[in-house]
């Protein structure tokens, strides 16, 4: 399976601290937040992995990371969105990149305290479709949120004001090849992008969605809240470590 790192964006919640760099350079504790989705990744044994940038400071990227010896790679391959067409435009920029294969697709400013190991080997096993991790949350109006009957997931409101749960649909999402037929029918949101609970959406419609609820912590960094927490949970892992 390839793996597709998201990491392009403005970052405008995060302003000034994005007015010259690209957010997921910015330090989580004592790393780039790039490093955190890149080792989730590898730790699952994906070692074919697609950064998606854009926006400001491209090619900073590839001095940061280069070819991905730190992580253990051989090399890692990039490429460059042009714009704010959000998250499903820039996964449909890695079309070529999946050649037909299943993908796992992270948002660059997602960290999580454990492993998808197993998760990964299960979706290997899938034989079709996607499957997606929720975790339960206090704030889920601030994400896409399954609405669940029973076991099932029926659909997944994007940002809702009356959430109709309390969990969330985190930045890790796994597909077939199927997805980039998908991305290609959908149309901009309200707020201008191609949302991925849309292409979330039309799995579930044809019945092709699994979902696990993620063990240990989860978290998003792309406000000033949210990655003051996330510097937060990644200290206290990495100290009561030492
Ligand atoms: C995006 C997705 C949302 C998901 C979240 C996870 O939101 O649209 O469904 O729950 O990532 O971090 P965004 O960060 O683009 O507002």
């Amino acid at each position: 399976m390839k793996g597709i790192i998201l990491a392009g964006g403005l970052g405008s919640r995060l302003a000034p601290l994005t007015k010259i760099t690209n957010k997921h350079l910015l330090p989580v504790y004592d790393e780039p937040m790039i490093y955190y989705p890149i080792r989730t990744l590898v730790e699952a044994g994906i070692n074919d992995i697609l950064i998606v940038t854009g926006g400001n400071s491209a090619g900073d990227f590839l001095r940061l990371l280069g070819n991905g010896k730190e992580f253990g790679l051989k090399a890692i391959n990039y490429t460059y969105q042009e714009g704010e067409g959000g998250i499903a435009e820039a996964l449909g920029l890695a079309e070529h990149f999946a050649d037909n294969q299943k993908i796992i697709v992270m948002l660059g400013d997602n960290i999580i305290e454990g492993s998808i190991k197993q998760a990964v080997s299960d979706f290997e096993k899938q034989p079709k479709g996607s499957k997606i991790f929720l975790k339960e949350v206090s704030d889920p109006h601030r994400f896409g949120v399954p609405v669940i009957d029973g076991k099932k997931i029926t659909a997944i409101e994007e940002k809702p004001k009356k959430p109709k749960s309390n969990y969330a649909v985190i930045g890790i999402y796994m597909y077939d090849s199927q997805v980039f037929d998908i991305i290609k029918t959908l149309k901009p949101s309200d707020r201008g992008e191609l949302e991925i609970t849309d292409v979330n959406n039309a799995y579930i419609k044809s019945n092709m969605m699994t979902y696990e609820i993620i063990d240990g912590w989860w978290t998003d960094a792309g406000t000033f809240e949210s990655l003051f927490h996330a510097t937060k949970l990644v200290h206290a892992k990495k100290t009561s470590k030492k």
